[in-house]
């Protein structure tokens, strides 16, 4: 970064691919597919947004809305001024084929694959670079050295700045970082998804690799404001989650009402509360939760300043001990290609 785009770090700035950013990123995901319909001109708004608020993290992957979301990113991108676009560290994602329109999926990691997706990716995004680009899911035909070595020899090409995985466990971990260095393990990782802990969480941290929690709020569970699952839009991919419905469903609302009762005690919002934890969990935790419109992502951004003592912390700890939330939290057809389960 030259001496004109410098800016101070955000306080509670986290390392990320070499650089260090806003201690919350925004997950792009939504904007283009699974929680329901979305509109560009808002999602674009609330991308720029996100900018003016300090936030220097995206993410976005090539699956997500089939191209539309890594587009709409790009058309956003492609109208910053070069200082804009140096904040910002852009990740994307290959690995998930699905047929348009259906949410199965195949996952393909070969070498050949990856060259494909990441020349699509590029395009799609309007950039010659790939700030970090992961390997979304994974697809035990290929070992994990030889996709790790694929997506190195990106970076060698100056197509990539750094990668990352997402759901792999910690063997596979280990393995991938000793064939190149990795950058991030994006997982899903909030006070209602806690199985990183026990080795996840203190492995990354050891290695000096950003845990990247996605879904921090729950899908929208923990924000305690989601309307109930039956008058969810149709097309919600969360009317198929196990944890959005029946018993399930009753229990972790009933969870979240004590989250809601625990944040109005601070005067805070839940989601604040929740993505305070998530960040008080390690300096190396970079929350990313999805927003498609500002008045959300304006609240999130704020979630950077809450400071939490131990008597808080220890008040979530046992309001959502790990194991916790009722339901499974994805479908059978979602489990394909996740190792960390
Ligand atoms: N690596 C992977 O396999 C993987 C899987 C899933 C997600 N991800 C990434 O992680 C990102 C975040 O995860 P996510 O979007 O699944 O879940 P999330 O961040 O836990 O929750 C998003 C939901 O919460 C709502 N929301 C956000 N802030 C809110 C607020 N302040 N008040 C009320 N509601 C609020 C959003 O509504 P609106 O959209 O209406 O604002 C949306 O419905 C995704 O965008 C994606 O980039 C990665």
């Amino acid at each position: 970064m030259n001496a004109s785009t410098a800016r101070p770090a955000a306080p509670g700035a986290r390392p990320l691919a070499g650089r260090s950013v806003f201690p919350i990123g925004l997950g792009c995901m939504g904007m283009s597919e699974f929680y329901g319909a979305s509109d560009d001109a808002e999602s674009l708004a609330t991308l720029r947004a996100a900018l003016d608020l300090g936030v220097e993290h995206f993410d976005t992957a090539d699956t997500y809305g089939f191209g539309h979301n890594e587009a709409l990113v790009g058309r956003f991108l492609g109208g910053l001024s070069g200082a804009d676009r140096q904040r910002l560290t852009v990740a994307t994602k290959f690995g998930i084929v699905r047929e348009p329109g259906r949410y199965e999926r195949r996952i393909d990691n070969s070498p050949a694959y990856i060259r494909a997706a990441c020349e699509a990716s590029l395009r799609r995004l309007g950039t010659d670079r790939l700030d970090l680009y992961y390997c979304h899911r994974r697809d035990p035909a290929v070992p994990i050295e030889e996709v790790a070595g694929a997506m190195g020899d990106l970076v060698a090409a100056g197509k990539v700045r750094a990668i990352g995985f997402s759901e792999i466990g910690p063997d596979s971990l280990r393995r991938a970082h000793a064939a190149h260095p990795l950058a991030a393990l994006q997982s899903e990782f909030s006070l209602w998804e806690r199985h990183l802990e026990a080795e996840l969480l203190p492995l990354t941290q050891r290695l000096g690799i950003a845990l990247v929690a996605y879904s921090p709020l729950g899908r929208g569970m923990l924000t305690g404001a989601l309307p109930a699952t039956a008058d969810l839009e149709a097309g919600d991919f969360r009317r198929a989650l196990p944890r959005f419905n029946g018993e399930a469903a009753a229990a972790n609302r009933r969870q979240v009402d004590a989250l809601r009762a625990l944040a109005a005690d601070r005067g805070l919002p839940a989601t604040q509360l929740a993505l305070a934890w998530t960040l008080h969990r390690g300096p190396h935790v970079v929350p990313i939760p999805g927003a498609r419109r500002r008045t959300h992502l304006a609240q999130n951004a704020g979630a950077g300043a809450v400071a939490l003592d131990d008597a808080q912390v220890a008040a979530l700890d046992a309001l959502f001990p790990q194991g916790s939330a009722a339901g499974a939290r994805y479908p059978d057809a979602g489990w394909v290609g996740i190792e960390a389960a």
